[in-house]
């Protein structure tokens, strides 16, 4: 069995919305829909577990089941760091997920052949990420800002997700870090510490993470050639604007 945590219990406060980036309308679904859908879409999948705020618990229950045609799905509390809400999302998973990907809510516009190339690897390595090849060169510094070293770029890959591990390595991998009280910047980098290994997969540049306003712009131009999603957008009109609604009445509420 095959299931993805999402973390989604951040603040967005890159975004400045005022709201968790995840429940912001793009193109007419919330991002976290969005994603939520991607992952339905893909026959691979089994289950979803869904990571936000203790406080939107009960909020994200009510929204998703407005939605049509999602994968069984749990929603459960999150931490006060990305890893801390991972954790969470995986001891949410059971037993019965032999495979677990993490997927960052803020990424609608993953595609259905990552997802698929990252759930073989991960089963055929025992862990596998989402990444593409570096496009700018990059440099090592020391602390006063004098360049150290020149990393070859071809060897440089920009990591992304879905980040996919056999569920036994995730466990470990995690259990060690907070043994150690290791914070990670990816899922992966905790895997690697026990010396396991780790694939990359080669992904694309739409893949983004939807972290600032202009991510918004961008996200919104890929989607606009992207025949697939808006098909999508205009068999879920009426569901985004629901959601719309409740979102806003949510948000309305917790401000009155
Ligand atoms: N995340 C999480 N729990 C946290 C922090 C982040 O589940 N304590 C999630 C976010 O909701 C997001 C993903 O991890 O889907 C990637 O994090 P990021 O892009 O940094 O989102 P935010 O933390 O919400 O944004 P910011 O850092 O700008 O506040
Ligand atoms: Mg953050």
């Amino acid at each position: 069995m095959v299931t993805v945590v999402f973390p989604a219990a951040g603040r967005g406060k890159r975004m400045q919305a005022g709201m968790n980036k995840a429940f912001m309308d793009l193109a007419g679904l919330p991002i976290l829909v969005r994603t939520l859908l991607k992952f339905s879409a893909c026959e691979a999948v089994d289950k979803l577990v869904v990571v936000v705020a203790e406080a939107e618990v009960a909020f994200v229950q009510r929204i998703l089941q407005l939605v049509p045609g999602l994968k069984p799905w749990q929603v459960t509390a999150g931490g006060s760091e990305r890893q801390y809400s991972v954790l969470n999302g995986i001891r949410c998973a059971g037993t019965e997920a032999e495979i677990i990907l993490v997927h960052d809510a803020a990424r609608p516009l993953i595609s259905k052949e990552t997802i698929l190339a990252v759930i073989e690897a991960a089963k055929e390595h025992g862990g596998a990420i989402a990444a593409v090849p570096a496009k700018n060169t990059i440099k090592l510094c020391n602390d006063q800002h004098q360049v150290v070293e020149t990393p070859d770029r071809s060897k440089l890959w920009e990591v992304q997700t879905p980040q996919g591990f056999q569920r036994e390595i995730l466990l470990r991998a995690n259990a060690q870090a907070e043994q150690d009280n290791f914070l990670g910047t990816d899922d992966a980098s905790l895997v690697e510490r026990l010396g396991e290994p780790v694939y990359i997969v080669e992904s694309d540049y739409r893949n983004i993470k939807i972290t600032t306003p202009e991510d918004i712009l961008i996200a919104e131009a890929f989607l606009a050639e992207d025949s697939v999603a808006e098909a999508m957008g205009e068999a879920f009109q009426t569901v985004g604007q629901a959601l719309q609604q409740a979102i806003k009445a949510d948000i309305q509420g917790a401000a009155d």
